[in-house]
């Protein structure tokens, strides 16, 4: 029940997450036996490069508490999305927390949308749409991968969240998402190979007031095919991003003093040199990244007019 809701006391079953540090976290379930890899049940003991850490001896401690390891400790924490999405078993590309809250931003979600998503993958984007449109809102959830859809299914009930979403096995661009959810959804958001082919289907699930599509994809191609056949089926306003971070750090530089009368005299460059080392300024400034996180994908958003507003390709 890890993600259903705010919890001060860990509970045999609970997925927790041991923080080291922003760079080095992992996730686990608090149980007292697991299956090791000969099929015997043992203890469960996880193996850090800190130590060992005997789980049992979680239960009961109050989230947030300190532990000790044989080299070192680390704190327990309850698991958010965005913790999830940094620790989670990656069974496919994941999207990451700066283009998820991008996503949500701008497919206007809020509690109690409905929203369908394709492909589930590994669910790091779902836990994130589920806190967003809870309590009275519904994920559906579609993957035409049999294995990933039973996982799946499995995580969201094991993080007590199950009842916020449908997982789905189909795959979407032959079959779509089905008459039951005819007209009746706020948002749709696709991380295809190929989201053009599923954008007639989105038309028909969107309801007839209209709504938002969303499509995150690595290629420009695949971004260029996907904009056109929104654009011929009626969404207006398409537009695509790129979610790129620069992070600045502030910090105080010495630098050197600029001694006009030194250059006006014409000295040589050795002597400004000599000259400027002697005295420094401390200066309030920023500082750079050394190196930036680099290209995830592009995040296409689109609008679909209500109905009686609709001009599609056919009508002209
Ligand atoms: C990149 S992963 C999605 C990752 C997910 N957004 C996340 O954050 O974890 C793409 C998924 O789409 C699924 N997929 C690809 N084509 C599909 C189709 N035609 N119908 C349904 N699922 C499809 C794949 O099986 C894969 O699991």
């Amino acid at each position: 029940m890890s993600f259903y809701k705010t919890k001060s006391i860990i509970e045999e079953g609970d997925v927790v997450v041991l923080y080291f540090g922003p760079q080095k976290m992992h996730c686990f379930e608090v149980t007292h036996k697991i299956v090791n890899k000969k099929g015997e049940l043992v203890d469960n003991v996880f193996q850090t490069t800190h130590g060992a850490l005997k789980i049992p001896s979680l239960i009961g401690k109050k989230y947030g508490t300190k532990v000790e390891l044989t080299r070192g400790w680390a704190y327990v924490l309850q698991p958010t999305p965005e913790l999830w999405t940094v620790t989670l078993p990656h069974r496919t590309q994941i999207i990451y927390t700066p283009d998820i809250s991008l996503i949500i931003h701008l497919l206007d979600l809020v509690p109690g949308s409905i929203v369908i998503e394709t492909g589930t993958g590994s669910g790091s984007l779902s836990h994130s749409l589920i806190r967003t449109i809870r309590p009275h809102g519904h994920l559906h959830t579609f993957d035409f991968h049999k294995q990933r859809v039973e996982l799946a299914t499995a995580e969201f009930k094991k993080h007590g969240i199950d009842e916020f979403v449908t997982v789905t096995h189909r795959d979407v661009c032959l079959e779509g998402f089905g008459d039951a959810l005819k007209h009746k959804v706020d948002a749709v958001f696709l991380d295809l190979p190929h989201p053009w082919l599923t954008i007639n289907h989105a038309v028909d699930a969107l309801k007839e007031s209209g709504g938002k599509l969303c499509s995150f994809s690595p290629c420009i191609e695949q971004v260029q095919q996907t904009c056109i056949q929104l654009e011929a089926t009626g969404f207006v306003d398409v537009r695509t991003y790129e979610c790129l971070q620069k992070e600045l750090t502030v910090v105080f530089k010495n630098i050197p003093k600029l001694n006009l009368d030194c250059l006006k005299k014409k000295h040589s460059v050795e002597e400004v040199i000599e000259k400027k080392s002697a005295e420094q300024d401390k200066i309030l400034t920023v500082s750079h990244a050394h190196s930036l996180p680099g290209h995830t994908g592009y995040v296409t958003i689109a609008t679909l007019p209500p109905l009686f507003a609709r001009i599609t390709e056919d009508d002209n």
